[in-house]
């Protein structure tokens, strides 16, 4: 076990998906961690991760000192190597300018940390303080032009980076990773999806004891992966809802119902409201109103179907990292997270206990374990699909009629993208309702009927995202089956706008 200890970096939970990468198992811990409890956790190395915080500020966040004397390898990155340099005895002080961005690092001696690597290689580096003076006892081993660039003492284990070896701008970050976990701490690369469920499911199994579990399934890879895991460790003492809102995409409800019940074994109740959702959502044209009211009736219909479960302490929420805005460790347990879009307001009207298996992941490591646990791959490859579903992609008013066209113009655009076998290189495809209407013509007869609008993007993680080139071919069949089969869209036009400034949904 390596621990991270945080003192709050936007990139803590990086350096722990680099480290699983490597194989290698690692918990993150606040940086205020008692050492009574680091001690007892035996880890084998601990990192320190950056933070946003100056050290010689009076509030800075400070480890228990203690840990530098327990003899095990210590990693200390950015603001980690700067509170470990003064802890010893050096200087810090703020920079003339902040150093932001790539650099190149030049290693100088015989560093185990830089065993293997070239002598100079670009490194990241964002920080506004450097080390002035190294410790006593310490040396230099690497800097870039401005600054000092890592420093150690390995007779006592101690190293540091002012840089970040934890992100993709430092390419071999990941090398000087394994030189740490596996070369200096002696690590062994046995981590792996396995070792995750079954870690994860002993966590979930202690938490729960003897109590129940509710899940709000959306369909989607995140809930039902987060409910694979829990059901593993509590069986049916966790119940799944999975609410249609009427505002799923054609034959949605009863394909995934089938999916999580047949293919997950999971015990799960439908809840049909899509009535009450449309009926709350007649009149509502604003983007933001339609979420509220949306996420309104969730919580009604969520909070009446669980109270016929009796009683329930926990919740489980497929929250992944992203979703996480702030490093709670350093700020407490109270800081403020983004719940969920699709169960938002649940935890506190429900005073329900979370449960969040997935908390430090990201999204394509919980397919990797989706994988691991056999989920169907029809599930796990879906894209991703807003809780307020088609709601967001009705421009103006939703009603029952304009929710049935877009169902059947969106289920054509998804059966002709798979069918040109490229939905899974795709990030979203769909269909969007315009309130625009347009004249047309149809044998003899002129026709005045709704715009529909094609979005397909690619993206890494949703908050950029580029549109794909479909091919002309399949925009042709695509546009042709929908004016031709959807009675009610006599116009099809493509989306060619980027996020940003343009959004990947159009409300
Ligand atoms: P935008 O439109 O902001 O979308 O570029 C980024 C990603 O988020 C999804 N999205 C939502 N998901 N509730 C959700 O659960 C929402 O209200 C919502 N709005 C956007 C969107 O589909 C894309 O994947």
């Amino acid at each position: 076990l390596a621990l991270i200890l945080d003192f709050g970096s936007q990139y803590t939970q990086l350096i722990a998906r680099r480290a699983r990468e490597l194989g290698i198992y690692c918990e993150i811990v606040p940086c205020h961690t008692p050492l009574d409890d680091i001690r007892s956790a035996a880890p084998q190395a601990l990192v320190l991760s950056g933070g946003p915080a100056s050290v010689y500020t009076p509030d800075a966040p400070r480890c228990d000192a203690g840990i530098f004397t327990l003899g095990i390898p210590i990693l200390g990155i950015c603001y980690g190597l700067q509170t470990m340099a003064v802890e010893f005895g050096g200087t810090v002080e703020p920079s003339t300018r902040r150093e932001f961005g790539s650099a190149q690092l030049r290693h100088i001696g015989t560093s185990q940390l830089f065993d293997g690597l070239p002598e100079s290689f670009d490194v990241w580096m964002s920080h506004g303080d450097h080390v002035t003076t190294p410790p006593p006892g310490f040396t230099v081993t690497a800097h870039t032009a401005d600054a000092l660039g890592a420093l150690e003492d390995p007779s006592r284990r101690l190293y540091g980076l002012q840089f970040h070896p934890e992100v993709v701008h430092t390419p071999l970050g990941r090398d000087i990773l394994r030189n740490f976990f596996i070369g200096i701490a002696g690590m062994r690369a046995d981590w792996n999806m396995q070792s995750f469920v079954e870690s994860a499911v002993a966590d979930i199994r202690a938490r729960i004891g003897p109590n129940r579990a509710v899940c709000g399934l959306s369909g989607g890879v995140d809930s039902a992966v987060a409910a694979a895991l829990v059901a593993e460790a509590i069986g049916d003492r966790l119940t799944c809802l999975f609410v249609d809102n009427g505002l799923l995409r054609q034959g949605e409800f009863d394909e995934v119902l089938t999916m999580l019940r047949d293919k997950m074994d999971l015990n799960v109740r439908g809840i049909a409201a899509g009535e009450r959702f449309l009926t709350a959502l007649a009149g509502v044209e604003d983007p933001e109103a339609k979420r509220k009211v949306i996420g309104r009736v969730f919580v009604e219909v969520f909070q009446e179907e669980a109270a016929k479960l009796g009683q329930v302490d926990f919740l489980v929420q497929g929250t992944l990292y992203p979703d996480v805005i702030e490093s709670v460790s350093v700020k407490g347990p109270s800081a403020v997270i983004k719940t969920h879009h699709n169960v938002g307001g649940l935890p506190e009207t429900l005073h329900l206990k979370l449960i969040e298996p997935l908390r430090e992941l990201f999204k394509d490591e919980v397919r990797a374990i989706g994988r691991h646990l056999g989920l169907p791959p029809e599930l796990l490859n879906r894209h991703p699909f807003p809780g307020p579903g088609l709601a967001v992609r009705i421009i103006g008013e939703v009603t029952p009629a304009r929710v049935a066209l877009l169902q059947r113009a969106d289920a054509i655009v998804t059966e002709e993208v798979r069918a040109a076998g490229l939905y899974d290189d795709i990030w979203q495809v769909f269909a969007v309702l315009l309130p625009v209407r347009s004249v047309g013509v149809m044998g003899d007869e002129r026709t005045y009927e709704h715009v529909c609008a094609i979005r397909a993007v690619t993206s890494e993680d949703g908050m950029t995202a580029d549109w794909v080139r479909l091919p002309y071919d399949v925009l042709h069949r695509i546009s042709r089956r929908i004016i031709g089969e959807v009675r009610g869209i006599n116009r099809v036009t493509y989306d060619i706008s980027s996020k940003p400034p343009a959004t990947i949904e159009w409300e």
